[in-house]
């Protein structure tokens, strides 16, 4: 019964333990050839080239979620030719492993935890990893404990539902997103800043920390933190940015002022406490059919930052359909393409976070913070948990798409600097794009991709995404 979900094939060249045999093994076997990016030519013109950027965050999916069962080209990290497995207890260890396989479903009906604690779980296969001894390395992130949480979170031994998080989708379930890291930039080995959840990974992604949150807090609805953001840093140099929401709600933008009971999803530029003092959210704030129309009459301004409705429908946020996410990536895409700014255009597509998926690349430990301040929370043992932010999240996909980049370009952990790459990296490089200040030591620590970008544009970048009745 168990092995019922353990369906994967295996490649032939690997060592496969038995999953049911040996419950507290590494979650992975395997190796993947680490391979330079081709094709590319660094080019000091790209700052000129690059005049517009979108940028894309959808939500709550880890890499191998997505891109699991991808294999265009055999450098990617994905599962392909490998097994992963979680034991099923991983506290007791005798009731074996469970496998994951290219079986989740299109509209997934849990939402698995992804709270701090939970991901130590999720990471380290127990709520309270001992810090010190993580930096030291003797403590390992074994990415085994994703059906074990997801056991505990919704109170079960059903099988069925502990397994999920481990799942990850089938190529056939994303060509949109295939094709576009076929025709542009894949990366695969890019994290989460924070092993948490939604707001505060976005603060890192728009200001480089979160300034000590690690959890939907009311203050992200309305300018409750106090730091330098990408919002400011360009406002502040007179350059154009529109953060374009969608809401399910259509008689309001966001989440009211005077509402302090829920943390929601307001916008992120709502975050900051700048945005709030100086009002730019009143001119700066665009419902995302505006986004459309802009692309369509070549008024993007320099920074369009998108944000997709949060979380029923084409956010990839569970129970959002996967196949509904696929179209609006479309949409944007063929916005872009076909809008007479394309051709200074760079479009980068990220993940918030893994939403509680599991990815078989255990995070970065001992990196530099954002800033000084802990955050400190319950676990579901009852216990408190403090962290220190010195710790990466998850795994998450990561796509640049422009005529300035190469096709089929894989981008592993870039060579010759120390840092890996993460939201972080945006606004790094974004940073050496318009000659914007320091954000964070995270920031500062962030590998930057301006390498990736070619000295000349490329005249064959698809126009149509599969699906589209004009191809
Ligand atoms: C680079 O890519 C282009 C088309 O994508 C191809 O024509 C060319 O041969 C490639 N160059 C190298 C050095 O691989
Ligand atoms: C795992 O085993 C421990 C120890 O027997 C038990 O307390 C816990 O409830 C089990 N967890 C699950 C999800 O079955
Ligand atoms: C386990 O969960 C699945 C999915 O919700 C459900 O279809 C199945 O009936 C459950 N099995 C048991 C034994 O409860
Ligand atoms: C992603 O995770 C958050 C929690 O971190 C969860 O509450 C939410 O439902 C998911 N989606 C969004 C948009 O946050
Ligand atoms: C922004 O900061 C100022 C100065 O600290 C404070 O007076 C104000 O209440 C803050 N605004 C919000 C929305 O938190
Ligand atoms: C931005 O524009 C304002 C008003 O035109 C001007 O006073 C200011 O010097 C400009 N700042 C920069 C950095 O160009
Ligand atoms: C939409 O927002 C309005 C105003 O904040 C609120 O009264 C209403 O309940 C919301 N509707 C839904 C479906 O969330
Ligand atoms: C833009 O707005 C959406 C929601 O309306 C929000 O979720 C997103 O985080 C915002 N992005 C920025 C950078 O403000
Ligand atoms: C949000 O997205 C949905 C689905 O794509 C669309 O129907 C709706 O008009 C959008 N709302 C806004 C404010 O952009
Ligand atoms: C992009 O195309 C426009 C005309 O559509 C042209 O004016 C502009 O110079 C082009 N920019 C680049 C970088 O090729
Ligand atoms: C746990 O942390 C909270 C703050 O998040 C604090 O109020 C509480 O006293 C702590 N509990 C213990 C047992 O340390």
């Amino acid at each position: 019964m168990l092995l019922s979900a353990s369906t994967s094939l295996l490649g032939s060249a690997l060592l496969i333990s038995s999953a049911l045999a040996t419950p507290a093994h590494p979650p992975i076997q395997g190796t993947n050839k680490q391979k330079g990016p081709a094709n590319v030519t660094a080019s000091s013109d790209w700052k000129s080239a690059i005049k517009n950027v979108v940028i894309l965050v959808l939500e709550n999916r880890s890499f191998d979620s997505v891109f699991g069962d991808v294999s265009y080209d055999p450098s990617i990290n994905s599962l392909v030719g490998k097994q992963y497995c979680n034991p099923i207890n991983i506290t007791t260890g005798n009731l074996g492993s469970i496998c994951a396989s290219n079986t989740l479903p299109d509209v997934s009906p849990e939402d698995p935890d992804h709270g701090i604690s939970g991901v130590n779980m999720q990471v380290f296969g127990t709520w309270h990893p001992e810090e010190s001894s993580v930096q030291s390395g003797s403590q390992k992130p074994v990415m085994d404990g994703f059906v074990t949480q997801q056991l505990n979170r919704y109170h079960t031994d059903n099988i069925t539902i502990g397994v999920r998080p481990i799942d990850y989708l089938s190529a056939q379930q994303v060509p949109i997103l295939t094709s576009l890291a076929k025709e542009y930039v894949l990366f695969d080995r890019w994290f989460a800043d924070v092993p948490g959840p939604t707001n505060p990974n976005r603060a890192y992604l728009t200001s480089g920390t979160s300034h000590g949150h690690g959890r939907n807090d009311v203050l992200f609805n309305w300018g409750g933190l106090p730091q330098y953001s990408i919002f400011q840093a360009l406002s502040e140099k007179n350059m154009s940015w529109i953060n374009y929401s969608n809401t399910t709600n259509a008689s309001a933008a966001y989440i009211a002022p005077e509402d302090k009971t829920s943390g929601g999803f307001n916008p992120d530029a709502l975050f900051y406490n700048w945005t709030v003092a100086t009002k730019a959210y009143e001119t700066n704030i665009k419902p995302l059919s505006q986004f459309y129309n802009d692309a369509r009459d070549g008024k993007l301004p320099q920074l369009s930052y998108i944000n997709p409705e949060c979380c029923s429908y084409d956010s990839f946020h569970p129970p959002s359909p996967v196949s509904m996410g696929e179209a609006f990536v479309k949409k944007v895409y063929e916005a872009l393409r076909t809008s007479s700014q394309w051709n200074e255009t760079l479009l980068i597509l990220t993940f918030d976070e893994h939403g509680g998926f599991a990815d078989h690349v255990p995070p970065p430990s001992n990196v530099p913070a954002g800033d000084q301040l802990t955050y400190t929370e319950k676990a579901l043992d009852g216990a408190n948990i403090t962290f220190a932010f010195d710790r990466m999240g998850i795994r998450v996909p990561t796509i640049l798409v422009s005529p300035w980049v190469g096709k089929g370009v894989v981008e592993h952990k870039r060579d010759g600097q120390d840092g890996e790459y993460s939201a972080s990296s945006i606004i790094a490089t974004l940073g050496k794009l318009w000659d914007l200040p320091n954000f964070s030591p995270r920031t500062a620590w962030s590998s930057t991709f301006e390498h990736l970008f070619l000295g000349e544009q490329r005249a064959d970048a698809v126009r149509h995404l599969p699906g589209s009745a004009q191809d």
